[in-house]
């Protein structure tokens, strides 16, 4: 069974969902995604939908395989999150099917643009990068792991060491074995952060703009575990970004500042806030790293401006900045140096 082949999929929509061919006006195959079929089932009784069907073997250069089992964790992640956020930040999910490892969800309406898009045109709207901060801050801050069940999917954290740990961190400190040290220890002391959830692909990749408000997909590394990764990753994404495009850093330098003040003015008072900092540093520069010389390099990075992230990274693991600050800070003007 394959949802992206049209005649399986109508046959079964029609068989093991109940939807009639008739109620079925058109089916898109999406692209984007790396982990998933993705495919757009236009209706005419009510909302179009998305379904997503895990893939074991991920669509990478590198061989990596994930157990399709995770389409449940995004199922979890949809009815954790929704009420953790504002209204229309989460979709709505439709139907979850065990047996093929199928999710359908409502499909956010046109018009919608994906956020990454927007980013690499250099178009960087500060109402977008305040509400990305403040919807992470919310996640983190909502979740109350001590009323989760105990037995509850989003306390196993195999995904987030299959997709992230391994890939990211632990690649990343074969490839450079100089900060093998810096990332090992990192990965040791994240392990030992279970704090709250997180939602593991925190990325402008995986926001949807609709109406001027943002739309998070993507749930699979949903875990409880460190939110100061969340934030590191999230992070990569400004910085990696002001690398790519020189004739834009300066807008992605304010977003990056701006990102990191909403969310951590939106975190004060919970019991972890005040101790975070330090450790989204690290993450940082962690995923900075991971993000050209793990498993899952950042396609638009040209090999220069890998070389410039990498040597930054190894350099800034040996002697931390203190501060989210002065880390951004400190990544610009290296950038500005380079050029
Ligand atoms: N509910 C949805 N509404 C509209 N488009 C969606 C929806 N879910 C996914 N998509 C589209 O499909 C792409 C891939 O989906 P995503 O959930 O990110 O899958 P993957 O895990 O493969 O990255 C998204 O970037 C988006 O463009
Ligand atoms: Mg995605």
């Amino acid at each position: 069974m394959d949802i992206e082949n049209t005649e399986h999929l109508l046959d079964y929509l029609e068989k093991q969902q109940g939807i009639p061919g008739e109620d079925v006006t058109g089916i898109q195959v999406l692209a984007g995604g790396v982990s998933n079929r993705t495919v757009l089932v236009q209706r005419k009784e009510g909302p179009d939908w998305v379904l997503k069907q895990a893939l074991e073997k991920l669509r990478v250069a590198d061989d990596w395989f994930s157990d399709p089992e995770r389409i449940h964790r995004e199922a979890e992640g949809m009815r954790v999150l929704k009420p953790l956020t504002e209204e229309g930040a989460i979709v709505q999910l439709v139907f979850e099917d065990l047996r093929h490892h199928i999710i359908a969800m409502e499909a956010v309406p046109e018009p919608h643009v994906n956020w990454k898009l927007d980013l690499l045109k250099g178009r960087i709207q500060s109402s977008l990068v305040i509400q990305f901060g403040s919807c992470l801050a919310r996640i983190h801050r909502n979740f109350d792991a001590k009323k989760y069940p105990a037995d509850g999917s989003l306390r196993d954290q195999q995904f987030f060491e299959s997709l992230r740990v391994e890939p990211y961190y632990l690649r990343s400190a074969e490839q450079v074995p100089e900060v093998k040290g810096f990332i090992e220890e990192l990965v040791e002391t994240t392990r030992a952060r279970v704090i709250t959830v997180v939602h593991g692909d925190y990325s402008p990749k995986n926001i949807l703009v609709y109406n001027e408000q943002i739309v998070l997909l993507d749930h699979e590394v949903i875990h409880i575990g460190d939110p100061a990764f969340d934030v590191g990753f999230s992070l990569t994404h400004f910085l990696s970004k002001a690398n790519h495009l020189p004739e834009h850093r300066s807008l992605f330098n304010s977003a990056a500042l701006l990102y990191w003040a909403t969310y951590e003015s939106s975190v004060e008072g919970a019991s972890w806030a005040s101790t975070l900092e330090p450790f989204v540093v690290s993450h940082t520069l962690a995923c900075m790293l991971a993000r050209v010389e793990g498993r899952s390099p950042l396609e638009y990075l040209a090999s220069e401006a890998k070389q410039r992230q990498k040597q930054w990274c190894v350099q800034s693991m040996k002697r931390p900045p203190l501060t989210v600050n002065a880390l951004i800070k400190s990544y610009i003007e290296y950038l500005n140096e380079c050029l």
